[in-house]
């Protein structure tokens, strides 16, 4: 009863509270909402291929592991043996930003494209957002194909906006896709979208989904317990943005002073720094940045203290918790780092 309760308390506050879901699915973790949302997305459209974009991460289910970011880039595996060749046919894949690609892969694959997956701001290449327009014309071409946009906002979801990236670029997605801060710290994901499409889903639909450990009463607690306190500040994300921009730039600023060419990319409360490269707009250019570099960078700030996401593939979330002596220490540490 407890678990039920919980479990309808917090999917009634998100419903109300994050723009265009009428239902959410909980589940365990990040991948099992991705890998549920694609099923979903085929049991409504009745066909079989996706598209992704690479350098994208959507957990470590069969069908993601194509050209895949996060550790799966640090370690020089995005295709990982154990994926089958007829799992990676239906994955097709276009370049993040490239609009012509996708536009390319919905020509010559008619009627049988049933999701288009993304990351709305890309975090496991590094941080890499969209341009151009890029989130709503993927709405279009989506709208225009009979395909469903599928929103991975397992990263950017209670992080960009409450309503996460849906909310920041004005964009519906059709699933939604949840995990990290909606379990508070305790293992949890979920998935959402409109009654049309979350009716397909067992029991009352025909595609199958469940799970033991689904809505469990400790991570619904957890995450409730952090929504709420999210929602009731109306300055929490203007905050994390401020933080987050004052890093950017003052970072910027000391690697300018030493002579270090680089690039750092934010959004919000999300930003990654890049070396030795001015623009980062794809995984090729993702790659292309000095990776050795990065890692000296890190190692020498560890020394001072300062823990960054160990890859620079990774993006780095700014908390709440870093306040001015945080900031502080952090740029001491990056004045500290001797380049040669
Ligand atoms: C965007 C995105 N989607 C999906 C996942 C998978 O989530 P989990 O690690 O909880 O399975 C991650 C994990 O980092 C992620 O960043």
């Amino acid at each position: 009863m407890l678990r039920q309760k919980l479990e309808t308390e917090i999917a009634k506050f998100i419903v109300e509270n994050v723009p265009n879901i009428d239902q959410i699915r909980m589940v365990s973790s990040g991948t099992e909402a991705c890998m549920s949302a694609v099923r979903l997305a085929r049991g409504f459209t009745g066909r079989d291929k996706i598209v992704k974009f690479e350098g994208c991460y959507h957990g470590h289910s069969d069908s993601f592991l194509i050209k895949a970011g996060s550790g799966a880039a640090t370690f020089g595996n995005p295709n990982s043996p154990g994926v089958t060749a007829g799992t990676a046919k239906d994955t097709l894949l276009a370049r993040y930003n490239d609009f012509e690609q996708v536009e390319d892969l919905f020509r010559h694959n008619q009627g049988e494209i049933a999701a288009v997956i993304i990351e709305p701001v890309a975090g496991n290449m590094g941080c890499v957002l969209p341009e151009n327009e890029f989130l709503q014309k993927l709405r279009k071409i989506c709208d225009e194909n009979g395909a469903l946009l599928i929103f991975d906002e397992v990263m950017t979801g209670f992080r960009l906006a409450f309503g996460g990236a849906q909310e920041l670029y004005n964009v519906k997605a059709d699933l939604v896709t949840y995990g990290k801060v909606i379990g508070g710290g305790l293992p949890v994901g979920a998935f959402a979208g409109r009654n049309e499409i979350m009716d397909h889903l067992a029991p009352k639909g025909g595609v199958y989904q469940a799970g033991t450990l689904s809505g469990n009463p400790l991570a619904m607690r957890a995450g409730l317990k952090t929504l709420q306190l999210i929602k009731n500040d109306p300055e929490f994300f203007n905050r994390l943005a401020k933080t987050t921009e004052t890093l950017d730039f003052e970072i910027g600023k000391i690697l300018n002073e030493k002579g270090i060419a680089h690039k750092i990319n934010r959004k919000g409360s999300m930003m990654s720094v890049f070396f030795h490269i001015n623009r980062v707009s794809n995984f090729d250019e993702a790659q292309e940045a000095n990776h050795s570099l990065f890692n000296n960078f890190f190692h020498q700030l560890l020394q001072n203290g300062v823990y960054l996401p160990p890859s620079g593939y990774e993006t780095y979330f700014i908390s709440d918790a870093i306040k001015d002596k945080e900031i502080d220490m952090t740029l001491e540490a990056v004045r500290k780092f001797e380049y040669s």
